[in-house]
């Protein structure tokens, strides 16, 4: 399995996993797919990630910049990210995300944020912070991963591709 940055001739290969992947997922709204395609319309892919196994997209992760109340720049949000059902529970998903994690950090990033089941992503070294908030979520599954430890914080707002 390889993980390399997307190419061109990757977007509907990305788009079909993730519509899969998050077919059956509990708390999914069905769009993710859609969410992808208007991020890399917009210019929002800061990085776009793919895992290749046998010439074939198997997994994917996506980060774009996120805005802070408090104004703070350098913030990205992880998501979505998708691992081809048949494959998951191998280790696809950890590894497409430390990877982005590592590349957002040698991009200069402050941090990360995201939505998401705290019993995975904990490993990776996120957390729940009442310093940054995401309206309309259960605060405990809003979580961040803080890059450098000084940071002020506040309300967290997706890039406008989250919300169609
Ligand atoms: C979430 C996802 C990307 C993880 O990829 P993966 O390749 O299956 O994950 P890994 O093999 O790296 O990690 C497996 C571990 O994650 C756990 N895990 C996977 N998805 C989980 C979830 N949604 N909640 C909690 N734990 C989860 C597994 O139990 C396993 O834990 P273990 O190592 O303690 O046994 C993949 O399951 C997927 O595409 N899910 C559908 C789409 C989705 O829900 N995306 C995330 C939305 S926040």
């Amino acid at each position: 399995m390889m993980i390399r940055p997307e190419k061109p001739e990757d977007a509907a290969a990305i788009h079909r996993l993730t519509e899969i992947a998050f077919k059956d997922a509990p708390h999914s709204d069905g769009t993710e797919h859609l969410i992808v395609d208007r991020l890399r319309m917009a210019g929002a892919l800061t990085l776009s990630l793919v895992a290749v196994e046998a010439g074939e997209v198997v997994g994917h992760v996506a980060f774009s910049p996120v805005q802070i109340s408090s104004g703070e720049d350098g913030w990205y949000g992880l998501g979505p990210v998708s691992v081809l059902p048949a494959l998951q529970r191998q280790g696809i998903g950890s590894a497409l995300i430390r990877q982005g994690l590592s590349d957002l950090s040698v991009l200069g990033a402050r941090g990360c944020v995201l939505l998401g089941n705290p019993g995975y992503y904990e490993r990776f070294g996120f957390e729940a912070d009442p310093n940054l908030t995401l309206a309309d979520v259960p605060p405990e599954y809003f979580l961040r991963k803080a890059f450098s430890p000084v940071y002020a914080g506040g309300a967290v707002t997706y890039h406008p591709g989250f919300y169609g």
